[in-house]
């Protein structure tokens, strides 16, 4: 099956022509077109998202089907929640009509869910059973997946999501948007220890049973950061802060994932979203499950961050098992990943 992905939920109009059935597939194609406007705005202005998209949707889709050499496709997926209502409606619409007019069948993707399979697309082995963990700018979610559509929730944040945390700090250090590579790239060139955050939501008597074993939180850490920047020097400190908070945040989100991959006795750990772009998570996840040769996997850069290509390959999986939707698609601002299993 030839599948178009349409991804357009937040700030990246992207459009990707993937070939394959099952775990075999080959990417054919893949346009991001990135939002550099709200860089003047220090974050995503929606009405301005929504108004981008349309300009740009067109074009990104012809561009992905040229590059992948097609003129027909067998479906569409697209993102239609959770993200940006606006924005969704564009990526929406136009898969809509690119499907009707060509009597083929659309499918609408949990962007979440997108970002699981991102990591299969590069790593043949990055196939359930997994830990994962999904750490975007909007979400922060610890899954157990036992197979392909079959996802234990186990935690979420209770507050911001990790690359929001990682946004919201970066302003508070005087860093452009979006902050996550900024506040990656001052942490890595500090040492340790100026300055320290107490790991949040993280202690060492939790057990399984308790809500806050694998749930995670960062508005303490972050206010914790904001009292640090006004006792501090920005000058000489800001790289002191930015290492002391990825640490307490990495930490915390290393500690939640390996305890998932051991209660539940998975061989894989596979991480996803924005923030699995931070090499440092990688690694530290990485020395933290060796010695009982759990592997990590990790996607480049390009597919961590939103992309079609992530949206295809999760229609895919749902198109194959007969999976369709009517045009009365619409799209939802918020929505529970499908195929949630009882913790
Ligand atoms: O998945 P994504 O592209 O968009 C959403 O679905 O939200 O994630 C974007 C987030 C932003 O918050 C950005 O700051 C963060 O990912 N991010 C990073 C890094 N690169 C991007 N956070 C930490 N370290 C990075 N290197
Ligand atoms: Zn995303």
């Amino acid at each position: 099956m030839r599948v178009l992905g349409i991804e357009t939920s937040c700030d990246e109009t992207s459009a990707a022509v993937l070939d394959g059935s099952g775990d075999d597939v080959a990417l054919r194609s893949l346009v991001i077109l990135s939002q550099d406007v709200h860089r003047i705005f220090g974050g995503v202005v929606p009405e301005i998202a929504s108004r981008a998209h349309l300009t740009a949707i067109v074009p990104v889709v012809e561009r992905a089907l040229a590059d992948a050499k097609v003129d027909a496709v067998d479906a569409v997926a697209v993102t239609n929640a959770p993200g940006l209502v606006g924005a969704l409606l564009v990526g929406v619409s136009y898969a809509k009509s690119f499907a009707f007019a060509r009597g083929i069948p659309v499918l609408g993707v949990h962007h979440m869910e997108g970002h699981l399979y991102a990591t299969a697309l590069e790593h043949p082995d990055a196939v359930p059973p997994f830990t994962a963990l999904l750490v975007s700018g909007g979400h922060t979610l610890l899954l157990d997946v036992e197979a392909w559509g079959r996802y234990r929730l186990l935690g979420r944040t209770r507050d911001d999501a990790a690359g929001e945390a990682f946004d919201k700090v970066a302003k508070l250090l005087g860093l452009p948007y979006p902050g996550g590579p900024h506040v990656e790239r001052l942490a890595n060139a500090s040492s340790a220890g100026s300055f320290r955050f107490a790991r949040p939501m993280l202690r060492r008597d939790q057990t399984p049973t308790d809500s806050d074993f694998y749930d995670v939180s960062f508005s303490g850490l972050k206010t914790a950061v904001l009292t640090a920047v006004k006792s501090a020097n920005l000058e000489t400190d800001r790289g002191a802060i930015a290492r002391a908070f990825q640490d307490s945040l990495i930490d915390t989100l290393v500690e939640k994932t390996a305890r998932a991959a051991r209660q539940f006795g998975r061989g894989r750990i596979v991480l996803g979203g924005g923030v699995a772009c931070n090499a440092t998570l990688v690694a530290t996840m990485r020395e933290r499950v060796a010695h009982r040769n759990v592997q990590v996997y990790a996607p480049s850069p390009r597919l961590a961050t939103d992309n079609a290509a992530m949206i295809a390959r999760a229609g895919l999986f749902h198109l194959e098992r007969g999976e369709r939707s009517a045009l009365d698609l619409n799209a939802f601002a918020s929505q529970p990943i499908p195929g949630l299993v009882a913790a």
